[in-house]
């Protein structure tokens, strides 16, 4: 169902934390892509899974324990099916930095010298692991170029990937600067140049329709508290056959089939990734986000933000002076509902403490994307990220917040 005003609005009335008010204000929640709040189907999820069903899993033949086992592996499948995955090509980790670090240290082949090709806007989450493995293989690391307008240079990735490269991964909506960067096409490209293709999905699975198998990546990393999920919860997805190859990331319990004194046998995928007593209300809970994301429709929730985001761009164009404001975004047609700025002589630190005042949260500050921020020559901006329950009221509270910071601070 198509998205609007009315069903923005209507879909705020799921979420509790709604009800509050911040200084007396109605909460105008812009912080999206930091986070995400939960609705009530979520909450209940966990809520009933501790009342009624809690046991630890695969380990109990009592009833309980079954119970809890069959939620927690079922929760896999639908997690799985928002992004295309088959059976057993999702391995739940603590988030999608978690995700990434998996790969970063079980991934082969790895050959000296040759190169790990990220993008210049990477979230930190993307880059250091890769870094450090770098720094451990004697890999090299390249850069697809951002081209003035904040989107990538298509010319330049064809040329690094075509440069022995054996890794690339790419973020596929930027956190930092909202940019929909197309992850097929560089997959298509990896993939033709014989790399591992990596998505980081984690500004891109909560807000639109995604399907592994269409974009052919090998691995894809996500975090459910993103997507109206709990914390401490995120996934892997991997082609069944690389996951099967792969040395497990962590071990101890639960991971093996069998051990003795002195080796261990490994559990199958997903399990083999999944070391210790996991997040389980954590993965049923992300399960039921999953299904409130399918039952409201991925494709509808992606349209709707570039909405609000063409509103708030149309607004500011009339609100504000073009010198007042530098805006780090590539335009509505090459963004989702993420939008970075800084108005002049006011530190995004300030601005969203202002902000904070009326009731509105963004966030200020390097997004976790420090060498991009160095890239453009700031500090950090003012970021405001939109999600399915944002209105267009909220976009307007969110201009006329800017509107107000720059008087008071002429
Ligand atoms: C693009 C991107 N990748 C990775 C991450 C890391 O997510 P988490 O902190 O949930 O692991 C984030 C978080 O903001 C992100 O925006």
């Amino acid at each position: 169902m198509k998205l609007t005003n009315d069903r923005a609005a209507e879909l705020k009335e799921d979420f509790p934390i709604f009800r509050r008010k911040i200084h007396n204000q109605p909460l105008c929640y812009l912080d999206n892509a930091a986070s995400t709040q939960k609705p009530q189907a979520v909450i209940n999820a966990i809520k009933d899974f501790y009342e009624h069903s809690y046991a630890n899993i695969h380990r109990g033949v009592y009833q309980l324990s079954q119970e809890a086992t069959e939620q927690y592996e079922d929760a896999h499948d639908a997690v799985g099916k928002l992004i295309g995955a088959g059976e057993n090509e999702i391995a739940f980790t603590r988030n999608a930095t978690e995700a990434i670090n998996l790969l970063s240290h079980t991934i082969k082949p790895l050959v000296e010298g040759s190169t790990i090709l990220l993008t210049e806007m990477e979230h930190h989450a993307n880059l250091v692991p890769w870094q450090q493995l770098a720094k451990k293989e004697g890999m090299k690391l390249s850069f697809i170029r951002m081209r003035e307008d904040f989107t990538l240079d298509y010319g330049d990735a064809e040329q690094k990937l075509a440069d022995d490269c054996a890794i690339l991964s790419v973020s596929h909506i930027s956190n930092a600067l909202g940019t929909i960067n197309d992850v097929k096409r560089l997959v298509g490209l990896a993939k033709k140049n014989g790399a591992l293709a990596i998505v980081d999905a984690a500004q891109s699975a909560p807000h639109g329709a995604i399907n592994v198998k269409e974009i052919g990546c090998d691995f894809m990393a996500f975090s459910g508290h993103k997507m109206l999920g709990p914390t401490g919860i995120g996934a892997l997805y991997g082609r069944h056959e690389l996951l099967e190859q792969m040395e497990p990331f962590q071990t101890g319990g639960d991971m093996i089939s069998s051990v003795t004194y002195e080796s261990a046998q490994w559990n199958d995928v997903p399990q083999k990734f999944e070391a210790g007593t996991p997040h389980i209300a954590g993965g049923i809970g992300l399960a039921k986000a999953a299904e409130y994301l399918q039952n409201i429709g991925p494709e509808s929730i992606s349209a709707w933000e570039k909405e609000l985001l063409k509103h708030t761009l149309e607004s500011i164009s009339s609100a504000l002076e073009k010198g007042d404001i530098r805006l780090f975004n590539p335009g509505h047609k090459h963004s989702a509902g993420i939008l970075s700025l800084n108005l002049a002589g006011i530190h995004a630190h300030d601005l969203a403490s202002l902000m904070d005042d009326m009731g509105i949260c963004i966030r200020g500050g390097h997004h976790c994307a420090m060498p991009l921020m160095n890239k453009l020559g700031v500090a950090g901006t003012a970021r405001a990220s939109f999600y399915l329950y944002n209105t267009t009221d909220d976009a307007d509270r969110f201009v006329a917040g800017l509107k107000k910071a720059k008087e008071m601070f002429n």
